[in-house]
Order: C-alpha cells, then structure tokens, then sequence
C-alpha cells in the first residue's frame, strides 16, 4: 500500500508526488522507458483518448495505492508528438462527488462543440452505470456531472453478469450514438443508444442482431471496451472478450453498418499475446485511426506488488484495412526515437549467427525474412544464461514466441506464444519493438504479438539470428532507441 498518495485534489500536490513517483521507480530495469505507464502503481484500460489543441491526451484506469487493480481513478498522460509523455494529475477520483465508490471504470471522450466531455462507467454500489464529467477546457480539471448516472442498464430478458460498462460515443450527422459492452444469456454483446443533447440517452437494441450474434464463435461471456468505426468502406466493431473471470484477447469483427445495425462478416485476433494485450482503445484524428492497448504485467501478483507498478500502454499502433482484414503497424513518429542504426543488407545463413550485443534494453529491429530451406527463422533475445526465442515456424505458418527460458525468476511467467496466419509464408516481415519488460511485434502487418519478458539479467541484451533446417536470407536494420 503507498501511504503517500495525496489525500486532496491539490493539482500541485499531485504533480508533485507523480514526478516523485516516477523518480522513485525510474532504475528499476524492467520499467519501459518510452512505453506510456502509470508514474507507479496499477495501470489497466487506455480510456478517454482526445486530439486537443494540437496535443494527445490519453487517460487510463490507474490504481495509485499499490500495483493491484482497485477502484480506478482515471491516471493522465499528454504528448506533443505522439512519442514524449508527460504526466499530468488524475482527471477522475472515485471520491470526488459524486461518489463513484467501486470506482471510474472505463470510457471515452468526445468533444461536444468546444466542450470536452467524458463518458465512463462510474460504479455505485456495485451498480455499473454511465456517467459524464466535463472539463472547462484545460483537460487537467474535470467535474463530474450532478446529475450522474446518466443512463442505467435497460430492463433486457436474459441480462447475465451484471455486465453494463465502457462507452463509447460517435456522433453521425446531428445525433450522437453510444455502445455499452454487456452479456445477453451469458454472451457477449454492445447495446446501442442514440441521443440528440448527450444527456437523455434512449436504448435502441443490440448492435448486433441476436439472431446474427448467436451464430458467431468468439468465446466471449462478455463484451468489454466496444469500439466501433467506419474503416475504408467497412465497420470495425473490436471487443475484449472476458471469459470465465478471465480477461482473455481483444477481437475485431469487420462487416456492414445498415439501419443501425451491424452485420459482422469476419472475426478475427487483434494482437495474438496470451493475456498481454488487452482493452484497445482507438482515437481518429484527421484520416487516422490510432489505437493502444493495455499491456498486462506476466508476473505473479507478487511480483507485480513488490515492483511497485504493474501495467503499461502500447505503442500507438495505426489500423488499417489490407485484404479484407484489420492490419495496423506503429506509427511513423516513433522513428524519432531512433540512435545509432545497425543493418545487414543481405545475409543467407544456416545455424546461428551473432548480430550483436547491445548495451541496453531498448530496441527497433525490421526484419525481411525470405524462407529458403530453414524450417524456423528468428532471433534469440540473449540474457547471460537466459533468453527469448523469437522466429517463424515456415512449416505450421505461425509467429512463436518461447519464452520457457526467459527467465530464472519463477515469478515470471514462461510460456509459448503463438500467432497463426492463414496462408502458407514464403517471406516475413517483422517490425518489432523492445522496451525493457515489453516486446511488441507487427508481422506482414496483419498480424501482431505483444508480450512481456522479466530476465534477471538487465545489463543489456545480446541478439542472434537463427535458422534451423536449412538456410534463410535476411535484412535487417536495427536501432538503439531513446528514451521516450
Ligand atoms: C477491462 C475492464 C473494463 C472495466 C475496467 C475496470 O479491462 O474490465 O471492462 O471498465 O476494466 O478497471
């Protein structure tokens, strides 16, 4: 428990204690050092994105008593350029009145003709509801609306797990729309609600026909964090689906918007992490469609609790529509982060070949990976004694991720990640992202993999190249990067 956090709204005092916090924790070797986190403890959902005044806002669910999910404030980070952030005090307390006493759970913002506006789930009593607040236009202090709830979960046959939760607001012509993620007979599902003020919300039905949603096979009791747009000339709807207590992967369905109703026609992973990525949030600003994700600590509660923090942001990552499929890569803006660059034009190899040993722990690698005869081709991710076998199985088609010996701690988990794509590989192209505890990868940009990785060796990382069965031919091109 941090005894510390400041007990008044003071923006000064907060300030204050974030830049403290954030000192305090700053030579631990795991924290990344250009990924958004919390200035310490709990961080879970992006919420609330906004494009303001030539700035990115991006608000979270953060937890500044320990690193363990409680209710959450809505913690606060701005950026000029998409890569530097700054921390800025909470813009939500769950005791400010009034009181939300479970806590302000996730939401978005909108800017309601010059007046930005949140929506999130505040929890009363255990009841989730959504519920407003408005900022005069600094986006530092926010004021919850008396008025709150605004809207309550309609009386639906069939309402499972009490699951009533995280707005998400878009505007058509003069009216405004909102999906609410809940479970109908125990499956996930988004009601939609349309509004001409922002304030008197009517229910209108579920975004998906039952009759359609009943047919589709995605696993998930319910649906969290919704968040649907127009992308080219299709709907994305994406989802996190919680199963069994479980929060489990995001999803995306890609289909047709008509009368006020979606037609999904592809389902499909947004990233492939286990229990990594989660509860994306996307922002569009001008012919852009940003979105990040929650990046879980894969370290026991312990673990998580002894470190002081737990969690972080991805990457901005841009979507896009490829082939009939949602694709993303990370955005351009994040090569000002580049330093030294280290590259091979062209190397056909067989076994290992050592790349190099880099004195920190922070890294951009672009990878094209033509098949020859190897069976698998990758990189080694070496430690001292641990590491991280990253490669393309050509043979099964899938991205793997082994990370059994990552690490000696026990607290970490080590697992096998996979990602599958559906058509046999002769090439890859990998773009990947390594800060400290978390590496992010985008493969032919369709398919992505986040993880996170604990060795208990933080003097630099050591990189090989492999190919098993026979020869690859690779480029690559390689930063060192700085710190965000
Ligand atoms: C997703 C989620 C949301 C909820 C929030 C609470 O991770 O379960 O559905 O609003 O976390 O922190």
């Amino acid at each position: 428990m941090n005894t510390k956090v400041p007990e008044d709204f003071t923006l000064e005092v907060w300030q204050n204690y974030l830049a403290e916090e954030r000192k305090r924790l700053l030579a631990d070797p795991h924290r990344p050092s250009y990924h958004i986190t919390a200035p310490s403890g709990w961080l879970n959902d992006p919420n609330g994105l906004m494009y303001w005044q030539d700035q990115y806002h991006v608000f979270y669910q953060y937890n500044p008593h320990a690193a363990t999910w409680g209710p959450p404030y809505w913690g606060h980070a701005v950026s000029d350029d998409l890569v530097h952030w700054r921390d800025v005090p909470p813009a939500l307390f769950p005791d400010a009145p009034p009181k939300d006493d479970g806590g302000c759970w996730s939401g978005c913002a909108i800017n309601n003709n010059g007046v930005p506006t949140f929506f999130y789930t505040g929890v009363k009593n255990g009841e989730q509801t959504t519920c407003t607040a408005t900022s005069g236009g600094d986006l530092v202090s926010w004021k919850k609306d008396e008025a709150n709830p605004l809207v309550r979960m309609p009386e639906l046959e069939h309402h499972t797990h009490q699951a009533y939760r995280d707005p998400f607001v878009w505007r058509e012509g003069e009216t405004w729309y909102q999906v609410i993620g809940t479970s109908l007979g125990n499956r996930g599902q988004v009601l939609l609600y349309r509004s001409d003020d922002l304030k008197n919300w009517e229910y209108l039905h579920p975004l998906v026909p039952q009759n359609i949603r009943d047919e589709l096979g995605d696993g998930g009791h319910i649906w969290e964090c919704p968040n649907f747009f127009p992308l080219g000339d299709k709907h994305v709807l994406i989802v996190s689906l919680w199963h069994d207590r479980q929060l489990t992967y995001p999803v995306a369905f890609i289909g047709d918007y008509k009368n006020l109703k979606f037609y999904p026609e592809t389902m499909q992973r947004v990233d492939w992490g286990h229990r990594c990525f989660y509860a994306p949030l996307t922002l569009q600003v001008e012919k852009r469609r940003l979105m990040w994700g929650w990046l879980q600590s894969l370290r026991s509660s312990k673990a998580q609790l002894a470190a002081g923090w737990s969690g972080s942001l991805s990457l901005p990552r841009e979507l896009f529509l490829k082939e009939g499929k949602l694709a993303s890569k990370f955005i351009p803006e994040l090569e000002k982060l580049r330093q030294t660059r280290h590259a091979l034009e062209s190397l056909t190899f067989e076994g290992e070949h050592d790349f190099k040993q880099f004195s920190d722990q922070a890294l951009e690698f672009k990878l094209s990976l033509e098949r020859g005869s190897a069976k698998q081709t990758g990189l080694k991710l070496r430690y001292g004694d641990e590491f991280t076998l990253l490669y393309v199985d050509w043979q099964t088609s899938e991205l793997v991720i082994d990370k059994t010996h990552s690490s000696h701690n026990e607290a970490a988990y080590r697992d096998l990640q996979k990602a599958s794509f559906e058509q046999s590989l002769n090439t890859l192209d990998l773009h990947l992202y390594l800060d400290h505890s978390t590496l992010e990868i985008i493969a032919n940009e369709t398919t992505s993999l986040t993880t996170c990785l604990y060795p208990e060796t933080s003097t630099g990382v050591a990189v090989t190249l492999v190919s098993v069965g026979g020869t690859t031919t690779l480029r690559l091109e390689a930063w060192e990067l700085a710190s965000g």
